[in-house]
């Protein structure tokens, strides 16, 4: 049998920044190692906490009604309210499940889930909730992007990251990215901040989930304060790297950064970010480019747009197929999210600052603290 090293496996992403997450929907918990954090970093479990709750299950009437109260629990690499410099792990224990509500799915596979694809890979799977591919391994990633974005002002007094719905099936929103801030996306449950917009969505999913069906839409981030120079040539390019990061989220289904398939419309007289002098500092006048050029950041607001597809969990009869090859139907119970974008806001945005934080830890490495500043 062919020997794997550790890290072949898929469940670590970056490079000096290290997250490990583990743990399935209905196991003993799940969580996250972190290796890589610098030390001396001030962080409490509130703001690890405070987090983890904008991602948490059943914050409103819109989300999945699983009562999960999602309390972490810091186990090591912390001390005095400090990082050490050594490996942080982070658990949270699973509480509200209900496995009795996946027996029906631990024969039939449920349509665009990952059932057929784990089981034809291993053989054997978790069929409780999603097992490893349920969106609750997501809160590693958001308790590490917690960390990620402490570390990121201690570098750059200016850092800051906001992602906010900016779709969800046809209703787009009106959103000046510049000037858009968290509390902007808190004010809601849809977490979008163009209040129109946002009430017409949260209607549009209470229908849907009446309807026991699902939508999808986009999210959009914005990293504001990056200084040029993150982002390594050729494989490990920082729009690379952030599409990675995305794509490897669940329900995922798209990822285009600044222009994206816009310019594919586009000529070069219009598509090009002319460079200006501005406040003493190179700028550019336009940001087509979405912050990155030749896979490095210049300076300018990295702004990128992921599709997340309708949850695959739905309450309509479908057709599909059991364990044993036989054709049958399904209709999904249990509680499922009848849109996954409001809760998956704060996971795209700690994603984003893990994969900043890598590259920020790699730029130190190599010495140069930024010419171009
Ligand atoms: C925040 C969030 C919540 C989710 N909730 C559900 C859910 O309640 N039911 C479901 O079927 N899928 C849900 N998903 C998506 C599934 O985890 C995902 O579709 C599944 O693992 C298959 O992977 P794929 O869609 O990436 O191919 C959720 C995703 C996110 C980001």
């Amino acid at each position: 049998m062919p020997v794997l090293q550790y890290g072949q496996m898929g469940n670590t992403f970056g490079r000096l920044f290290r997250v490990t997450t583990f743990g399935e929907s209905h196991g003993g918990g799940i969580g996250v190692v972190i290796d890589g954090c610098p030390p001396n970093i001030d962080i409490s479990d509130a703001e690890i906490q405070r987090e983890l709750d904008r991602r948490r299950p059943g914050q409103s009437k819109l989300t999945t009604q699983r009562k999960e109260e999602d309390r972490c629990e810091i186990l090591s690499g912390v001390f005095e309210g400090k990082t050490l410099g050594t490996p942080i792990t982070i658990l949270v224990r699973n509480k509200d499940a209900r496995p009795e509500d996946y027996v029906e799915i631990a024969r039939k596979f449920r349509p665009s889930h990952a059932d057929f694809t784990y089981e034809a890979k291993y053989g054997i799977r978790n069929w409780q909730g999603g097992g490893r591919a349920s969106a609750r391994e997501t809160i590693g990633r958001v308790a590490a992007g917690a960390v990620a974005k402490k570390i990121l002002p201690a570098f750059y007094s200016e850092f800051e990251i906001v992602a906010y719905v900016a779709q969800i099936h046809e209703i787009i929103a009106k959103i000046n990215r510049s000037t858009v801030k968290m509390r902007d996306v808190e004010q809601n449950a849809i977490r979008c901040p163009d209040a129109a917009a946002a009430k017409k969505m949260a209607s549009l999913i209470e229908q849907i989930r009446g309807e026991g069906d699902s939508v999808g839409g986009v999210i959009e981030c914005v990293a504001r304060g990056v200084p040029p120079g993150l982002g390594e040539p050729v494989f490990d390019k920082l729009e690379a790297d952030l599409a990675k990061a995305m794509l490897s989220l669940p329900a995922t289904k798209g990822f285009e950064i600044g222009s994206g398939f816009t310019a594919t419309r586009m000529r070069g007289s219009e598509h090009n970010d002319p460079f200006e002098m501005r406040g003493g500092k190179i700028r550019t006048a336009t940001n087509n480019s979405g912050g990155v050029q030749g896979g490095i950041s210049n300076g300018e607001e990295i702004y990128f747009r992921v599709a997340f597809k309708p949850t695959a969990t739905i309450a309509h009869e479908q057709k599909t197929v059991t364990t044993s090859r036989e054709q049958t139907k399904l209709a999904a119970r249990g509680r499922h999210d009848p849109c996954v974008l409001p809760r998956a806001v704060p996971i795209v945005e700690a994603m984003a600052a893990i994969v900043l934080c890598d590259h920020a830890l790699r730029q130190k490495a190599i010495g140069l603290r930024g010419r171009w500043k």
